[in-house]
């Protein structure tokens, strides 16, 4: 199969690298969850990834979606990383480089999507998960996955996207809501958060979800907003 990340950032990330110790975001999220010992067994496996990362037992590194998906697939699947940071491009690239399977490519994620459906494997993950910093990217993200959907409806795509207090997100969600699309699967994780945040959680919107693949994640979601 292809796995297809359109935005796939630098691979890993070093928790303890001074950016990250201003924020400390992992304290609110994985830092939570990897020690649990209440893991339903849907999110084990992503669990038994952390540890595989971070061997000592101390949470250092973090996967991103390029190392997890290349720790789950096997070499006759096909991995191509769009990225377009300048920064993330180098870890990215280390990642990558020794496998003959995974390309790195300095990109626009939407474009690649339009350019490389439908796949000659005929079966593909395409992976959506952009920062959305511009505010017409909810529309722009939307319109790309509806354009590729035409060219090639077997996929699965898997969007990512932010639940803000303002709403923008349902400018994506309409869009999907009047696509024509069958087999729309959505999921949202809400956490407790300060009044002044602007973000509450997280949602993605799967398009032909694998079977089971929709009970799964709901189990995942009702422990992790548990524990969150
Ligand atoms: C939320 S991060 C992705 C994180 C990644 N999927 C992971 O799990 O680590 C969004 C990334 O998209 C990159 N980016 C922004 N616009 C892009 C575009 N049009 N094409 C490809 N990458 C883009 C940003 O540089 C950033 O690294």
């Amino acid at each position: 199969m292809l796995y297809l990340d359109t935005h796939a950032g630098a691979g890993t990330y070093d928790l303890l690298s001074p950016e990250a110790l201003k924020i400390e975001e992992h304290k609110q999220g994985v830092l939570k969850v990897w020690n649990r010992d209440d893991v339903p067994a849907v999110a084990q496996p992503y669990i038994d990834l952390l540890k595989r990362m971070n061997p000592s037992g101390t949470l250092s590194l973090y996967p991103g979606s390029p190392w997890i998906a290349h720790h789950i697939l096997d070499e006759n699947d096909r991995l191509i990383l769009n990225e377009l940071h300048p920064s993330d491009m180098p870890l990215l690239t280390d990642l990558a480089h020794p496998f003959r399977n995974m390309r790195v490519f300095r990109q626009d994620g939407l474009l690649a999507v339009n350019a490389l459906l439908p796949p000659p494997e005929k079966r593909a993950l395409i992976f959506i998960d952009p920062s959305y910093e511009i505010k017409s990217d909810y529309e722009t993200v939307a319109q790309a996955v509806i354009k590729a959907h035409k060219k090639f409806s077997n996929g699965v795509y898997a969007i990512w996207y932010p639940l803000l207090k303002s709403g923008i997100q349902n400018n994506l969600l309409d869009k999907f809501k009047d696509s024509g699309i069958n087999h729309q699967f959505i999921i949202e994780c809400k956490a407790n958060v300060d009044k002044e945040a602007r973000m509450y959680g997280s949602g993605m919107l799967i398009i032909n979800p694998p079977y089971q693949v929709d009970t799964q994640i709901k189990e995942a979601v009702k422990w992790l907003q548990k524990v969150i």
